[in-house]
């Protein structure tokens, strides 16, 4: 049986989960028109790959972030698997061959030394990138100010550094529809809209309350200002006929007096659709949340 295309990354607030009541939520017109698909904030792509795999009918899709590193691994993935394949299967080799959790932390924060000094080839970049996600603390991608990645090591008996099928299978699929992969502001996907566009919008959320920490996939914040800014784009969006859905969090649900998204997206249709939240490392705060789910179409 081949291998089902999925996240080749874990990455935080990624949608693995949440696909089948988000794909409830896709505009009827997309599933027998020809269409543009388009994600802004890319991530683990978890709804690219399912989109890419439920629709036959995406004539042109764009893919963008502004974490260079997850741009240049999607890259990779797509248009140089084997090397990539090769490089990983090497260093999971490596760090199995050291039996002592002590060895391998020291061979993990070697390469998290190499990772944030930039060095090596792109090939190596996106194999360094995969190998800490595979082996740190929680599997997470997290930043400091700084820009440094700053996941410790995460003791795991037999992690999986290479799986060969998938990324085949990722690869396969991001080259089948030419998907054009972009690093940047979500901004300027503004000018990807060709013919029937849907644009998936996956931001950083905003936090529930003071206290809950902020998520950093990437140098810099994104604060209320950005999430104003955020919802001016969608306005643009609808004014160029785009439809759009997008996700984040459901902030009145934990405090009723906190309307932000009530008021910033009155115009729009706002449904809630229910996320299980395992990112937070204190488990009483793991429990079950609802996130919003905000679209410009019935
Ligand atoms: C919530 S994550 C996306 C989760 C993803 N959809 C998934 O399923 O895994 C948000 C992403 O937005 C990216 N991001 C943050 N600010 C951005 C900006 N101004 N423009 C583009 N991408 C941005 C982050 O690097 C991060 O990968």
């Amino acid at each position: 049986m081949s291998t089902e295309a999925r996240p080749f990354l874990k990455w935080a607030g990624g949608k693995g989960q949440l696909l089948s009541q988000l794909s409830a939520h896709l505009p009827a017109r997309i599933q027998h028109e020809p269409f543009t698909y388009v994600e802004p904030f890319v991530g683990g792509g978890a709804m690219l790959f399912f989109m890419l795999q439920r629709f036959d009918n995406v004539k042109k899709v764009v893919i963008n972030d502004v974490n260079e590193d997850l741009v240049l691994a999607y890259r990779t993935v797509k248009d140089d698997v084997e090397a990539l394949v090769s490089r990983l299967a090497a260093m999971e080799t490596a760090y199995r061959a050291v039996a002592e959790q002590e060895g391998r932390s020291e061979l993990f924060y070697e390469v998290r030394e190499r990772y944030n000094r930039r060095q090596g080839d792109g090939v190596e970049r996106a194999a360094q990138l995969i190998f800490l996600n595979r082996t740190c603390f929680n599997g997470l991608y997290r930043v400091n100010r700084h820009g440094l990645f700053n996941v410790p090591f995460g003791r795991y008996a037999n992690p999986t550094i290479c799986h060969a099928e998938l990324l085949r299978a990722d690869s396969c699929l991001l080259q089948q529809a030419a998907v054009e992969i972009r690093h940047g502001d979500y901004a300027d996907t503004l000018q990807c809209a060709d013919g029937l566009t849907f644009v998936y919008l996956d931001p950083p959320y905003r936090p529930l309350d003071a206290t809950s920490s902020f998520t950093a996939y990437a140098k810099g914040d994104f604060n209320d200002d950005d999430q104003r800014a955020l919802a001016a784009f969608c306005h643009r969006l609808s004014a160029e006929g785009c439809l759009w859905m997008e996700s984040n969090a459901d902030c009145s649900a934990k405090n009723p007096e906190d309307i932000f998204f009530e008021e910033l997206y009155r115009d729009y249709r706002i449904d809630r659709v229910s996320a299980a939240r395992f990112i937070n490392a204190n488990p009483e705060k793991r429990g079950k949340l609802t996130e919003l789910i905000i679209k410009n179409y019935e």
